[in-house]
């Protein structure tokens, strides 16, 4: 079994527990390495062609309106791949455009797809059910939820979690 850890994360301004901050290292990108540490496997970050913005305001302003996200190395296959983790921060209570448009650009059939998330507390959010409906043929685990301040001290949920799944 061939697995690839696929995330996006966002550096920059962000809001922590209702305080703007800076984030130098996003949140789902340290869960995201975790993962690929754990497996020793392959790692691709999803890199939008446009930059988000720093500003926090700007960002949100940009998300609420995108309907899709083009990204960097738009010709990465995932096709020696049977497992694929799919990374991503609860952007209005779903995974960002910049996820949706790599799920379409790819054919899921016979691969299991494994979600894990970001938040500020909401969780998956709708993430699991659009996921649902976007990678048809796919096996679909149980996914990996935390907030985004935790992501530095969840090794053992996140451990738990990669045993009840893999
Ligand atoms: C545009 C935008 C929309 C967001 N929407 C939600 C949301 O609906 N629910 C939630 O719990 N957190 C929301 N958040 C917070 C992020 O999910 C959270 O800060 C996450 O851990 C950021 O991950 P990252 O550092 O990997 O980008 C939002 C953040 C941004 C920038």
């Amino acid at each position: 079994m061939r697995s690839l850890v696929v995330y996006f994360s966002r550096t920059g301004e962000n809001s922590v527990n209702g305080r703007i901050e800076v984030i130098e290292k996003g949140y789902t990108e340290i869960i995201a390495e975790k993962i690929q540490k754990a497996l020793e496997c392959d790692i691709f970050k999803l890199e939008p062609v446009e930059p988000y913005p720093f500003s926090y305001e700007e960002c949100v302003e940009r998300a609420r309106k995108e309907v899709t996200c083009d990204y960097l190395n738009s010709d990465f296959s995932i096709d020696e791949y049977d497992v694929v983790f799919i990374g991503f921060p609860n952007w209005y209570r779903s995974y960002p455009r910049i996820v949706a448009k790599f799920l379409k650009d790819h054919t899921w059939v016979g691969k299991t797809v494994i979600p894990f998330c970001t938040n500020e507390e909401g969780a998956l959010g709708i993430g699991e059910l659009e996921l649902r409906s976007s990678v048809k043929g796919a096996i679909i685990k149980k996914g990996f939820a935390e907030r985004g301040y935790n992501a530095n001290s969840c090794d053992e949920r996140l451990e738990k979690w990669l045993k009840e799944v893999l």
